[in-house]
């Protein structure tokens, strides 16, 4: 079926390729972004993107009545977590109260499903193994803690506006036009770093292990949790593969594609001081999201470094 479906934060590095396949997939795309990290070059042409700050609820409300979507995907957000530490009013106002804005919106137009942009990363904390959804949640961050409050949210308007209500909490999302600039995009920081000639700096001593995710798996698992039928009103799935890779490991993958593709040796990483804050391990079960949704990630690392790498080089 033909869904109208209003992606905010669609001028991203995620929501973009949500906005994609959503195309391909022969629905109706409008955008809400404010541009602060986003921009349009990101989409297909054609796509109508609605320039506006989701903490400005007049706007955002404007925006629902003129676009009248069945779904929504939310992926607009303040997804700095050292900002979150350094200004966490402001992470709340965007994180929390631009959601409320955003479930507002949705609730008055009558909209039937909702998806959020959670994280994994920073709800379970340190985990050595996979954890589950029903794992504590523990977020130490204002951002972690604007995630959580954002899912309980969702489950609130979905019971009381019968909004059908799905938060997907990614591990590490890398890809094709995530910002090198951000301090989460590793994959795009190092392949920047090797395309200049340059040592990548490797915090620690690189034994951090992430759960990383490609961008086109993730698209994949929010049209499917726009579209699949649900026996809840709210339910968080993680979007992650359960495999763990450290940053030296990741580091020597990708110096490995950069000689593959170039026929030149990048300079051998450089070690800094361990930061503050970051976590020794975190990999989530992608389980429940196989079961309900029919969702598995299908890009490993293998094959996912290789297509961001590419598209970095590309870029020039
Ligand atoms: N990238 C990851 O590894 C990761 C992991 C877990 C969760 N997430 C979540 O996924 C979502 C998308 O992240 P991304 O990596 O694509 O980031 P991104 O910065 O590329 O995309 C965010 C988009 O939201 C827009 N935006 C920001 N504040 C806004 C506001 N106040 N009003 C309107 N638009 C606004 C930006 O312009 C941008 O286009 C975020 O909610 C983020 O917290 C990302």
């Amino acid at each position: 079926m033909n869904l109208r479906i209003l992606i905010t934060g669609g001028a991203g590095f995620i929501g973009s390729h949500v906005a994609e396949l959503l195309l391909e997939q022969g629905h109706d795309v409008a955008v809400l972004d404010d541009l602060s990290s986003g921009t349009k070059d990101n989409l297909p042409a054609g796509v109508p993107v609605h320039v506006a700050d989701i903490c400005d609820r007049s706007a955002v409300q404007g925006i629902f009545q003129q676009v009248r979507p069945d779904g929504v995907c939310h992926q607009a957000a303040q997804m700095s977590v050292s900002r979150s530490v350094r200004e966490p009013g402001f992470d709340a106002q965007t994180n929390i109260l631009g959601l409320i804005n955003v479930l507002e919106g949705a609730a008055a137009v009558g909209a039937k499903r909702i998806t959020f942009a959670s994280s994994g990363g920073v709800l379970y904390g340190d985990v050595d193994k996979p954890a589950p959804e029903n794992a504590p949640c523990s977020p130490v961050s204002p951002y972690g803690i604007s995630k959580w409050a954002g899912e309980k949210y969702l489950e609130f308007f979905a019971n009381e506006h019968g909004l059908s209500a799905v938060a997907l909490r990614y591990s590490n999302v890398y890809g094709p036009r995530q910002s090198p600039h951000g301090e989460a995009g590793v994959v795009a920081i190092f392949c920047r770093k090797m395309l200049a000639g340059e040592p990548c700096l490797i915090h620690g001593d690189g034994g951090c292990v992430r759960d990383y995710v490609y961008v086109g798996d993730v698209a994949r698992a929010n049209a499917l949790a726009l579209t699949c039928p649900l026996d809840s009103p709210f339910t968080p799935f993680n979007i992650g593969t359960a495999v763990g890779t450290d940053v030296k490991q990741l580091e020597l993958a990708l110096r490995q594609e950069f000689a593959r593709a170039t026929g030149r040796s990048a300079p051998e990483p450089v070690f800094g001081p361990p930061r503050a804050g970051d976590l020794k391990s975190n990999l989530i079960c992608p389980d429940a999201a196989a079961a309900k949704l029919g969702w598995r990630s299908e890009v490993d690392l293998r094959k996912g470094l290789p297509k961001t790498f590419a598209s970095f080089a590309a870029c020039g």
